[in-house]
């Protein structure tokens, strides 16, 4: 069984190029999810598909322990989180073609006009993150945020290396039990509207 520190990877160093199979005890297909919150959406991947090696990047503290108490209490041997700017990560220290599924689930909004620079889902960043999925990898985006959503399926369309697929087709639903993301199940309790977008590497 594995305790907290090991489920906990340390962020890499400045100029370092992480191999993320390092982090398991055994290789297998690689999922990142990024702003993983509590942890929620990797538990219950992690328990569907044991096949799968994952980790969830979160920024902040209360909910990366958060999240890395629940993953040892659940015994799960296969998810990792880390704490850290998940731009920067995805920038800067993840190889080329590791990824099989990138998960970004109610990326901060940011809805201020003068906020929006903030935003994750940039040209700079999906650039990034095309480089590091493996052709046929899948990216699936799912937000609250109507303004935002537009500015993401603008991004994703703008990229020659992506093609918009089926939500379905992408695998995200993991068991029968599943209820969605922390955010997801409070906004659907709000009646909100919920915007998925889903696209493959060529
Ligand atoms: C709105 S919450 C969504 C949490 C979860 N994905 C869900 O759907 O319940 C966004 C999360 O992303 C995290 N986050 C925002 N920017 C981040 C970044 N650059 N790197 C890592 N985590 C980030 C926040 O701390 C927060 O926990």
């Amino acid at each position: 069984m594995l305790a907290m520190e090991d489920i906990m990877v340390e962020p890499p160093a400045d100029g370092e190029v992480v191999d993320p199979m390092a982090w398991f005890d055994s290789p297998g297909p690689f999922e990142l999810e990024i702003g993983c919150g509590k942890g929620g959406f990797l538990l219950s991947r992690g328990r569907a598909h044991p096949e799968v090696r994952l980790l969830g990047i979160e920024w902040a503290n209360k909910f990366y322990k958060y999240a890395a108490d629940r993953m040892a209490r659940w015994k799960l041997e296969n998810v990792r989180v880390m704490r850290t700017d998940a731009k920067v990560f995805v920038m800067h220290h993840l190889p080329a073609a590791c990824i099989d599924v990138l998960h970004i689930y109610h990326p901060d909004p940011w809805p201020k006009k003068r906020h929006h620079k903030r935003r994750l889902i940039q040209p700079p960043f999906v650039e990034a993150a095309v480089r590091s999925m493996k052709a046929g990898a899948r990216m699936l985006v799912q937000t609250d945020h109507p303004g935002y959503f537009e500015q993401i399926q603008t991004v994703i369309a703008g990229h020659d290396g992506l093609r918009e697929i089926a939500w379905e087709e992408a695998g995200y639903i993991p068991d029968e039990d599943w209820g969605g993301t922390n955010y997801e199940i409070k906004y659907a309790r709000e009646g909100r509207d919920i915007f998925r977008i889903a696209a493959q590497r060529q």
